[in-house]
Parts: structure tokens; C-alpha cells; sequence
């Protein structure tokens, strides 16, 4: 059985407006100008045989497979390379084209094994459906020499490339070209001689290669090959679903043996990225199966005790116990939640409901407090709504892309690749960033402007390129005067004027020089499509608000809001973290981010949820450590969220979780966090439950089920049996009546269903009645709130200040193949490119330091010490350091500070002064931490062996 889940038409779709009509075996058919004669002929329901087309990628006419002949045309072109014209007639089926392709085809199986049988593509080769399409019977030219004893390289994890099965269709190449950006693979030799080479010849997994899978999509053969495919078989059915890792939300197909995933396809269809992926969602699931899974519950009554295994309901019952013991003795405020933003929309509502309605207080936080709360708070004040303005397409009609603390390609990818794709287009590129990050220089692209500020600094050079604007008459005038209030406008503009704000003056703080601030400033204001791409390199401050409210003010001072091509754009870290924000995960605003002190929005809630709602704000997650510590904060429902390892201040973090009475994880894996729990709830993965994730583009997408839990339960259930057993019962039969309370009760919601999701695909928020199929790109003809605000930004240095004791600035990030706390990607194969955290240090600071690379050195702070192994490089300006924070071992924030945002507490991830030195190994903590995790993890492996 050929198992084809999406129709492949063979050329991509012209986008032209003009139309042709032309008759291809007699029928009529009318396309856009532009469209090749493959495509027109698939339109007209003619399926012409091709090897080397597909429609995700640009025609290359190399197999000669698609001939047609062309009334009053000599010769035979080929069908995907040929351009439809008014009044063609057009014939694909004739005995001479037959004659053709079974000669083109008998050639290509010459030179290719005859082990159809035996091959993992068995049913799922395009070659093998072209021999049997065009009525290959026999092979009359004996075996070709070129392929067919060459060696396999098996060297990545995730795939194989065997060169005896390739046909040399270029499609790989390609697609690694056209759609991922990295052009690791060539064509090398000539002729028959001809293989697909990565880099210069050398394996896959030590090329250029960053395994995101399109090559292996992309090949019509089993050439490159899914290991998984190899090992499990052909899929049987599929399921479209959302990937779990970052906020770009790329759509996968889920391809099914049973219950188990044969491999992971991304969507052609899916809007957010467009039938590609990364090495992430496309490779890195399976933690889903891991042995460290914990698949049943378990409490204990102190930290120290073991862990003992319980049934479902006795766990629930002791949590809801404990809560109610907890808030009896300490009052109604000593316990709180932090939801995951990991899991679904309607997974997170629940998790605020049951705070709000059977804790009876707002405790509830999420980890946007730790990434995106500025942006939260900034683009409300300034733009009206707390989200991005854009959508991921819209990048393909921009001229100039800004790109500020972000590093796509890594923490992005599929983003990063459309990105890197326009650019190559022609698109221009501005890097604000103390590092050098790939996309600075990559091939075929090269940013016009690499502005490496001091990490911290962010403020000062914004407002410096909103001084070039304004000074230099630069700014759309037009724009403001229509759409921005004029007060605040005036104010902002002469505040920005000021001298003492020019680059010139502010060029020895930032370390920007000033000519180059000026440069990109002109280009950003004269796009004339510019848009801003940022990330926690923006947020992650003791001014992250101020910077993204800096940024809104750039946008719209230069009239870049409202259309495509533009926009403020957060780049989001997790998956749902969007989705958790809009469900009211806060302290202090109800779903839809409307205030708790709103009495209205209240009243509306109690009257659907039959309770009586807190109109107090509640504590953030900081709050409630620090409230723990002064031991007020006593009980923590802590749903998919290893806070312990992801927040700054390890040590005050592991204080406040040591002094709670009742902690609460529910999670895939015995986390961090869960070396201070009292009782543990099995986690649930994103194939083992139905729900929606929002993107960092608002888009609602389904996830949905493909497997059953593994302990029994989805995360929906379990927080619905939790909030039974403690007297707040939530009457669910299934997500998707929990989808229909968020829209009942969420006007930016209103529209939104799992029934029209299923029709559409994903919806943007917001989706009411003036925008039923939801709103892809905000404040068109108006702001959300009206007229935009421009707000002064003051630049305040951070209080943490280089000195003699620590006179390097460390700044924090990700990399490709990890993701965040690392809990998933480490139970992954993705381990052989990251295995351990490393410090990243100027080539003169080690010198400096007697450091050489791959030395373990001590990272110390002012709130503690750490060791990790060094890595010299230019890549980082000298005075800065940088490092990930993956792996528990390394225990990166034991070194960062408290110190964080003065609007949202989003800590200072970004800017910690630090001192280096060599070291012999862990320190005496990261030994101690070792020792504490150990009994629980021996816990996972006895609890995964029963
Ligand atoms: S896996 Fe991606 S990066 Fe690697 S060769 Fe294939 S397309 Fe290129
Ligand atoms: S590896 Fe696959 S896609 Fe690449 S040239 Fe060979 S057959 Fe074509
Ligand atoms: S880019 Fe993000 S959403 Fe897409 S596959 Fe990679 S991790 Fe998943
Ligand atoms: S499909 Fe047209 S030449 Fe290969």
C-alpha cells in the first residue's frame, strides 16, 4: 500500500494574477500565469509521472520523467520546467512520451537495487510508483556500477543516507537549499559518477547538516531514510497535530504504526511553517517512551522519605488534603499553582479555574514571568493588546528585518529558516546582539548591520535609534498623525532629541558605534516594509518592559504597524506560552487579560463558575518563594514546570520549595523541582491528549490524540479530579467543552471551536463575530487600543555592575538541539550534539585567565558558584560570557540574581557580573545536587522497570 497523506501537485503554485487558459488532453483549464504546464495539468485532474518535482520546491527539470508534447512545438519539454500559455495544447499521455519515460525509467532502475521487497520504502517510493506508472516491465541494461556498492552513512542519529538507492534528483539538495537555509549538501562527481555529497565529503553528522529533516522528506527514494522507518515499518495512518517544543507551533503529522510513532512530517498545509521543521519536532519525540517516564502517582510524607506508589485517587485525595489542611492552618492564601505552558489551553484554564475557584485566591503564575511578561506588559501600554502583530507570512513582504535578542536559527528554527529565506531574496538584516549568532553571517546572507551592544544595554541604543529617526526626519509623520495620540507623541520626540540620548553621546556606554546605530537606524525607518523580530535577549532585563515599549515606539514612529511585512513580533519560547498568558495564568488578570479588580469581569466569571472570585492580585512565582521563604506560602500545585532548575537564584529557589509543607509536580519525568515534592501526578505528552496550543503568532492550533496516556490520564483529567476533591468540581466530558467555556467566557476567543478549528486548520486570535476566521494581522486601521501610546524610555542601568571582583557579564540562551530545562531533548538522541553546557569566552579573557579551551572553569557570581567546561571563541565580544542552560548538572542559575524587570519581575537572565577562573570540576554544590537527585532518580528507574 502507497501511503500518500498529502497530495504532492509537482511545481509550486504560481502566485501571479493574471490568468491563461489552455487544454491539456483535451480539457480546459484555466491557471495563473506562471503556472507550469505539471501544475496545470494536476488542476486538470492529469497526473503527468515526475521524480525530481515537488511543489515545496522550485522546478529543476533534471529526470526528464515529465515530457509532454506541446501542439506546434518540435521536441518534448519537460512538463514542470514549462510555463502554461494562453491557447496551449497540451498532450501527456501519447505512445511517443510513453515510449519515453519507460526508457528514462529503465535507465534509472538499471543503476538501482531491484530489493523493492525487502526496502523500508517499500510502498512509499516514488520510484517505484513512476516504474509502475509509466509500465516498466523488464530492465534491459545490466546493473550500473556508479551507486551501488557505495557505503551507507548512518552516522545521524535520526537518519540514514544510502547512496546505492539515490537517483540523483537534486531534491535533497534542495531542499536543504531552498527550504531549511543551511546548503549543506552538493552534488559531487560528474555523470553516473554523480553522489550527494554533505559539506565536502564528509558524514552527515559532523557536516554542516543541522538534521532538520527536509532532505530526507524531500527524497522520492529510501535513500535518506528515517532510522524509525528502518526499524518500525511503513506508517499505517496519521494524526495532525502541533509540535510541543517552541512558539513557532509548526503543524506535524503524527505517522502511526498502532500506537506507535513511525516519524513525525510537518504539515504542507500547516500556516505556521509551511511543511517544514526542526530537528526538534521533526526527530526529538521520543522522551514520549522513555524509560524515565513515571507513569504512576506517588507521595511521601517528607522530602526524605522514599517514594511510594499509590493508585490515582489516593494521591488526590492526599494532595486536596493537604491543600485544604494547609489553607485551614495558614489561610486561604498560603497555597498557590504555576501552569505549564507546555500543555494546552485548556489544560491551563483549568489549572487557573481551580486556583481561582477552589483555592479562592489568584496565586496562579506561569512561565511567561521568566520570558515574555514584558512584552505581556509593553505592547499592551503602547499597541493595546498583549501579543505580536503579525503573522510568520507576513515575513516574506519585508525588506528589512530587525532582529533584536533573538537567535532564530537556534531557538526559532523554522522561523529562522524563513527568514534566512527572504533574506537571501534580497531582504536586508540588522542583528542587535552582544553575540555573534548565525545568522550574522551564514551563507548566501550576510546582516548589513551587527550592532554588539553591552549585554544590558538594550534601552540606550533603542532610544538612540529612535533619536537618529526623529532628528533626522525620519519618521512617518503621516502615520503618527493619524494613528498615535499627539501628546505623548510630542513628549516621546523631544525626550528621544535630546542630545545626551544620540548615539555619539551614548556610544561608550553601549559599546555601538555610533556610524553603524546611525546606519541601521536609516535603514530600519526607510524599509519600506521593516519589521521587529525579538526575544529574551529583550525581555530578560531589569528593563525588559521598557525595551519592548522601546520597540513599539520604533515601530510606530516609522508607520511599521498594520500591514504586512511589518510588525513587533515576540519570538515566544514554549509552545503554549501565548496560549497561557491569554488564559489567564496571572496573578492579576482573569483570561483575556482583563484585570481581577474589574468587577464586571468578575461578576461574569462567578455567574458562569458558581464561585465567589479573589478581586486581590495574587502572588508571582517569585512572590510566592519569597513569601515561602518568610514562611507564609506553604502548598504549590506546580504542573509542568521544573522551576527549580528553570528560574534564577537556585539557592533562594531551593530554599523556598524546602520550606513548603505540600508541593505538588505533576510532570513526564521526575524533574528538579520534584527533589522537593511531596506528591507526584504522572504527566501526560502532547500525543497522549486532545487540546490547542497558540503560537507566538496567536494562531490556535489543535493537538490531538494519537496515543493513550501512559499513566491513564491526560493533564485536563487530572486537574478536573483534583479540583473535585477539593469541593470545586469541573463537569468535563472532554477538551473541547472546556474550549467552549474559554469562548463563552474570552471575547478575543468568541469565535473559536474545536469544530471550526477542525475546518480551518488554526485560527488567530482575535476570532468574534467582526473577524469570524480570526485576524492574522492586528491593528490595521486602528490600534486594539485605539490610538497607539508612545512612551518615554528612560535608560536606567541594571544594579548589576561589573567590578574588580567580577568583571565579566554573563548572558544566558539556547541551543538548537536542546530545548529549555533540556527534560525532553536530554531523553533524546539530540544528546550527541549538546551533552553539556559550556561556557562560551573571548579568546583574550582566556588568556587573560590562563584558560584553554575545553578547561573546566569556575563561573562565580555574587549570589553563587558553578563549573562547566570552557569554549573559546570570537563568537562572544570580549568582557562577555555566555552560556545554556540545559542540563541540571551545570546548575546555571545557582550563579544568576534576583534582580529582575520593574513591571513584570521577569528576571535578569540576561546581564549577571561574573568572575572565571580554572577550576578541577564540579563545585561542592553541584556535587551535593548530584547526591540529591540520585535517590530519585533510582525512584524513576525502579518505578519505569515495574
Ligand atoms: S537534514 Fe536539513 S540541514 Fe541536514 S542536509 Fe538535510 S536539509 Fe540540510
Ligand atoms: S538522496 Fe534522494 S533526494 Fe537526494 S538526490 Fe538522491 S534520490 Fe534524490
Ligand atoms: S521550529 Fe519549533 S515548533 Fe517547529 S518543529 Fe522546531 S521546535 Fe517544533
Ligand atoms: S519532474 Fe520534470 S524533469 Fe523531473
Amino acid at each position: 500500500m502507497t501511503m500518500h497523506f498529502e497530495q504532492d501537485f509537482g511545481t509550486p503554485a504560481s502566485t501571479a494574477t493574471s490568468q491563461v487558459t489552455l487544454t491539456v488532453d483535451g480539457i480546459a483549464v484555466t491557471v495563473p500565469e506562471g503556472t507550469s504546464l505539471m501544475h496545470a495539468a494536476a488542476l486538470a485532474g492529469i497526473s503527468v509521472p515526475k521524480l525530481c518535482a515537488t511543489d515545496t520546491l522550485e522546478s529543476f527539470g533534471s529526470c526528464r520523467l515529465c515530457l509532454v508534447e506541446i501542439e506546434g512545438r518540435a521536441g518534448t519539454p519537460a512538463s514542470c520546467t514549462t510555463p502554461a500559455q494562453d491557447g496551449m495544447v497540451v498532450r501527456t499521455q501519447t505512445e511517443r512520451l510513453k515510449t519515453l519515460r519507460r526508457g528514462v525509467m529503465e535507465l534509472y532502475i538499471s543503476d538501482h537495487p531491484l530489493d523493492c521487497l525487502t526496502c523500508a520504502a517499500n510502498g512509499d517510493c516514488e520510484l517505484q510508483d513512476m516504474a509502475g506508472a509509466v509500465g516498466l516491465r523488464e530492465v534491459r541494461y545490466g546493473n550500473g556500477a556508479s551507486h551501488l556498492y557505495d557505503a551507507k552513512d548512518t552516522s545521524n542519529p535520526y537518519f540514514d543516507y544510502d547512496p546505492a538507492k539515490c537517483i540523483v534528483c537534486y531534491r535533497c539538495v534542495r531542499a536543504c537549499d531552498e527550504v531549511q537555509g543551511t546548503l549543506a549538501l552538493t552534488g559531487a562527481g560528474r555523470g553516473f559518477d554523480t553522489r550527494i555529497a554533505a559539506s565536502a565529503g564528509e558524514l552527515f553528522f559532523d557536516s554542516e547538516c543541522v538534521s532538520c529533516g527536509a532532505c530526507v522528506a524531500a527524497c522520492p527514494t529510501a535513500t535518506l531514510i528515517e532510522k524509525t522507518v528502518v526499524e518500525t515499518g511503513q506508517p499505517e495512518h496519521a494524526v495532525t497535530t502541533t509540535c510541543a517544543y517552541c512558539g513557532v507551533g509548526c503543524s506535524l503529522s503524527a505517522e502511526m504504526r498502532g500506537e506507535q510513532v513511525v516519524r513525525m512530517v510537518p504539515v504542507k498545509d500547516g500556516k505556521a511553517n509551511r511543511g517544514h521543521a526542526c530537528v526538534k519536532g521533526r526527530f526529538a519525540w521520543g522522551y514520549a517512551n522513555h524509560p524515565d517516564r513515571i507513569v504512576k502517582p506517588m507521595i511521601r510524607a517528607k522530602t526524605a522519605d522514599p517514594w511510594q506508589e499509590v493508585s490515582w485517587d489516593e494521591a488526590i485525595a492526599h494532595a486536596a488534603s493537604e491543600f485544604k489542611r494547609i489553607q485551614a492552618k495558614y489561610g486561604r492564601k498560603s497555597v498557590g499553582a504555576i501552569a505549564s505552558s507546555r500543555c494546552t489551553n485548556e489544560e491551563t484554564w483549568l489549572v487557573q479555574k481551580l486556583v481561582r475557584t477552589a483555592f479562592a485566591n489568584n496565586n496562579i503564575d506561569n512561565c511567561a514571568r521568566v520570558c515574555h511578561s514584558p512584552t505581556g506588559y509593553g505592547l499592551k501600554q503602547t499597541l493595546g493588546t498583549s501579543a505580536g502583530t503579525q503573522d510568520f507570512d507576513s515575513v516574506t513582504a519585508t525588506d528589512v528585518a530587525m532582529v533584536i535578542g533573538a537567535n532564530p536559527t537556534d531557538a526559532h528554527p523554522v522561523f529562522g529558516s524563513r527568514l534566512k529565506k527572504r533574506l537571501r531574496q534580497g531582504a536586508k538584516l540588522i542583528v542587535i546582539d552582544p553575540r555573534r549568532i548565525d545568522l550574522v553571517k551564514s551563507p548566501h546572507i550576510k546582516a548589513a548591520h551587527h550592532l554588539a551592544l553591552r549585554p544590558g544595554t538594550n534601552v540606550a541604543v533603542l532610544t538612540a535609534l529612535a533619536h537618529v529617526i526623529v532628528t533626522e526626519g525620519l519618521a512617518d509623520d503621516e502615520f503618527i498623525r493619524a494613528r498615535c495620540e499627539a501628546e505623548p507623541y510630542a513628549e516621546w520626540a523631544a525626550f528621544v532629541s535630546a542630545p545626551e540620548r544620540s548615539p555619539e553621546a551614548t556610544e561608550q556606554q553601549t559599546g555601538v558605534p555610533a556610524a553603524d546605530l546611525r546606519a541601521a537606524a536609516r535603514l530600519y525607518a526607510k524599509g519600506p516594509n521593516a519589521a521587529i523580530y525579538y526575544g529574551l535577549g529583550v525581555t530578560e532585563h531589569s528593563q525588559g518592559s521598557t525595551a519592548v515599549m522601546a520597540i513599539a515606539n520604533l515601530a510606530m514612529a516609522t508607520g511599521n504597524v498594520g500591514r504586512e511585512g511589518v510588525g513587533v513580533n515576540p519570538l515566544r519560547g514554549q509552545n503554549n506560552v501565548q496560549g497561557s498568558c491569554d488564559m489567564g495564568c496571572f496573578p492579576h488578570e482573569l483570561p483575556g487579560y482583563r484585570p481581577v479588580s474589574d468587577a464586571a469581569t468578575r461578576a461574569m466569571f462567578e455567574k458562569d463558575w458558581g464561585a465567589t472570585l479573589d478581586p486581590e492580585p495574587g502572588l508571582r512565582i517569585p512572590n510566592m518563594i519569597d513569601e515561602a521563604v518568610a514562611g507564609n506560602f506553604k502548598g504549590l500545585y506546580l504542573q509542568g514546570e521544573d522551576i527549580l532548575q528553570s528560574d534564577p537564584n537556585t539557592h533562594h529557589m531551593a530554599a523556598g520549595l524546602a520550606a513548603m509543607e505540600c508541593v505538588v509536580v505533576q510532570d513526564l519525568f521526575l524533574n528538579e523541582s520534584a527533589n522537593y515534592a511531596h506528591v507526584f501526578l504522572p504527566g501526560s505528552t502532547f500525543l497522549e491528549k486532545d487540546g490547542t496550543f497558540t503560537n507566538a503568532e496567536r494562531r490556535i492550533q489543535r493537538v490531538r490524540k494519537a496515543m493513550p496516556p501512559r499513566a491513564g490520564l491526560a493533564d485536563w483529567e487530572v486537574t478536573v479530579k483534583l479540583s473535585g476533591a477539593l469541593g470545586a468540581p469541573m463537569p468535563y466530558a472532554h477538551p473541547s467543552e472546556i474550549m467552549d467555556e474559554i469562548a463563552r467566557l474570552t471575547p478575543t476567543f468568541a469565535g473559536v471551536s474545536f469544530e471550526k478549528l477542525d475546518a480551518l486548520g488554526s485560527i488567530q486570535w482575535p476570532c468574534n463575530d467582526k473577524a469570524p476566521e480570526g485576524t492574522p494581522v492586528m491593528h490595521v486601521d486602528q490600534f486594539v487600543r485605539g490610538k497607539g501610546h508612545f512612551v518615554v524610555t528612560e535608560y536606567v542601568p541594571t544594579e548589576e555592575k561589573v567590578g574588580p571582583r567580577f568583571p565579566l557579564l554573563l548572558t544566558t540562551g539556547r541551543i538548537l538541539s536542546q530545548y529549555n530545562v533540556g527534560a525532553q531533548t536530554r531523553r533524546t538522541q539530540n544528546m550527541l550534539w549538546h551533552e553539556e553546557d559550556m561556557l562560551e569566552i573571548h579568546p583574550h579573557d582566556a588568556e587573560q585567565r590562563g584558560v584553554q579551551d575545553g578547561d573546566w572553569v569556575k563561573l562565580a557570581s555574587r549570589t553563587g558558584a558553578t563549573s562547566l567546561r570552557a569554549k573559546i571563541t570570537s563568537r562572544v565580544a570580549p568582557g562577555v560570557v555566555y552560556t545554556t542552560f540545559h542540563h541540571p548538572d551545570t546548575q546555571t542559575n545557582v550563579v544568576t540574581t534576583e534582580l529582575s524587570d520593574w513591571a513584570t519581575n521577569c528576571p535578569e537572565y540576561k546581564v549577571t557580573a561574573v568572575e572565571v577562573s580554572r577550576s578541577n570540576g564540579p563545585t561542592e554544590w553541584q556535587e551535593h545536587y548530584a547526591e540529591l537527585t540520585a535517590e530519585s532518580r533510582r525512584v524513576a528507574e525502579v518505578s519505569a522497570a515495574e
